[in-house]
């Protein structure tokens, strides 16, 4: 049995049968690279619990990718001839092959996915394969691998929150005009549209995209070359190197380029910013999809039944993208105290941030990629909004503008409109309702004009700024949301 490659988060059992192997295969194995200096074995448990490699062979594809590109560095600067770097790359372009065929065998003894990887170039290659560690240790060559792999996954999010930003614009687009009750403290505001609503989610997401981007610029700087933490003693080429890997540039400072982890934790804030952003858009959902709002209803292939309750349709999908920022938070937290009390320069502490960023980026994949399948199609239910926001007084701030404008001192207008919407409660009118002597009892000033304002209509409308909740509005911003996603592919 084979653990499969990039499994992810294979599980214990995965992880224990696959120790249990390894102690029957363990005779046949080479010895530690680092043995040189030990007399004794290795403890058996110590072995299984300094290893790495049931994780970190997630990252072999930027392992062999950052090889290579030292191993043709070493070449460039005389350290290895010709022949010895194309059975290097060759080498390590068979180990991938191998791995992606799920014909590697993942030595626990082997420790971690470097320490594997150069056993078995070696086993294929033979002393070549023992020349490519010239230059370069473990500690560099991690923080590559990590630096490498989130670069990918920061491409891989910024396509996927475009692709659920275009969503959000299509149904905002659909639902421009659509009245809702807009809240604050959760009671009813002021109406807005539905469309304005949907782009304040497109807005949070933007922002986040934005922060990934920024966040890219400081993952995307090499440590190759910082070696172990003070250099390396070899007249190497760091600026070739980081070309090849497509690095900005060399980090300035080997002991900090295999020390910190601050890029891994500022990906980890960003992403618990775009799943807090994820949550509060799933909480939206599952409060209007209540029997007690029905905004919106979801499709049945994202909700699921009760087992006991046969009237229940639950909203599973965007519940527990509401419960996973809880784990994506907890990341955050776990990589932020990983680092602070580590002195410089690496320390054995880091092997420890793989797993919460590894779990970081497949959970925000995965709940990028739900509400993007599921929002297509979500249904509003718009004379239920509309009725709402209609019982809502929703329109009583527009009231009291119009008292403004016709010269009432703005906390006068606030008092008499509070008295009609309390007549409107006593008498279970909407405000509309209320008859024109009635409201000129409250403030003769008021004509009949009024009622223009009270509707919902006119309320959405008359907010006709930049930002604003107008239709008009609404699609104008709409068509710039559209402009700033174009040139960004599906993911
Ligand atoms: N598995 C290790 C990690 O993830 C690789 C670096 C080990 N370096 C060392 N000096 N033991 O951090």
């Amino acid at each position: 049995m084979r653990t499969p490659f990039y499994s992810g988060f294979p599980g214990e059992a995965i992880i224990m049968a696959s120790i249990e192997l390894n102690r029957v295969k363990a005779m046949t194995i080479e010895p530690k690279p680092w043995a040189g200096r030990f007399t004794e074995a290795t403890d058996t448990l110590v072995e299984t619990f300094t290893a790495s490699v049931a994780f970190d062979k997630r990252l072999a594809p930027y392992d062999i990718q950052g090889s290579i590109a030292h191993a043709r560095m070493l070449h460039r600067v005389g350290i290895l001839n010709e022949k010895e770097l194309k059975s290097i790359v060759q080498g390590l372009e068979d180990v991938l092959l191998d791995i992606e065929r799920d014909d590697f065998f993942w030595s626990i003894e082997l420790e971690d996915v470097h320490m594997n990887i150069e056993a078995r170039l070696t086993d294929r290659i033979g002393d070549a394969g023992k020349k490519l560690h010239t230059g370069r240790s473990r500690n560099d060559q991690v923080a590559t691998d990590i630096r490498l792999f989130l670069r990918d996954g920061i491409d891989q999010l910024d396509l996927q929150i475009a692709a659920l930003q275009k969503a959000i614009l299509d149904l905002a687009e659909r639902e421009a005009d659509t009245i809702m009750p807009g809240f604050t403290h959760l009671q009813i505001a002021q109406p807005v549209t539905f469309g304005h609503h949907l782009l304040a989610w497109f807005e949070m997401l933007a922002r986040d995209r934005a922060r990934f981007s920024d966040c890219r610029k400081r993952v995307n700087v090499m440590p190759l070359g910082a070696a172990a933490l003070a250099g390396t003693s070899f007249a190497i080429d760091r600026h070739y190197t980081a070309e090849l890997l497509g690095f900005e540039r060399p980090a300035e400072n080997s002991l900090d380029a295999v020390s910190d982890r601050d890029f891994a934790i500022e990906f980890a804030a960003a992403a618990s910013l775009t799943m807090v952003h994820l949550s509060r858009c799933a909480e939206e959902l599952v409060l209007w999809t209540s029997p007690l709002f029905r905004f919106v209803d979801l499709p049945d292939a994202f909700c699921t039944g009760s087992s006991i309750m046969p009237q229940k349709k639950n909203p599973d999908v965007p519940e527990l993208v509401r419960g996973k920022s809880g784990r994506v938070i907890g990341h955050l937290t776990s990589l932020l105290i990983l680092m602070k009390g580590q002195p410089l320069a690496y320390n054995k502490d880091n092997q420890e941030d793989k797993e919460p960023l590894f779990d970081t980026l497949d959970t925000l994949k995965s709940c990028l990629r739900a509400f993007t399948d599921m929002l297509p199609h979500v249904k509003a239910n718009r004379a239920v909004m509309y009725e709402a926001a209609k019982r809502g007084y929703a329109t009583a701030t527009d009231l009291a503008d119009y008292l403004v404008r016709k010269d009432v001192p703005f906390r006068d207008a606030h008092e008499m409109v509070g008295q009609a919407v309390r007549l409107g409660i006593e008498t279970q009118r909407d405000l509309s309702e209320l008859s024109l002597a009635e409201l000129q009892r409250l403030s003769p000033g008021i004509t009949a004009d009024v009622f223009a304002v009270l509707t919902l209509e006119g309320s959405v409308a008359a907010r006709n700024h930049i930002g604003g909740t107008a239709p008009e509005r609404v699609r104008e911003a709409l068509g710039q949301a559209r402009r700033s996603l174009a040139g960004v592919s599906e993911p």
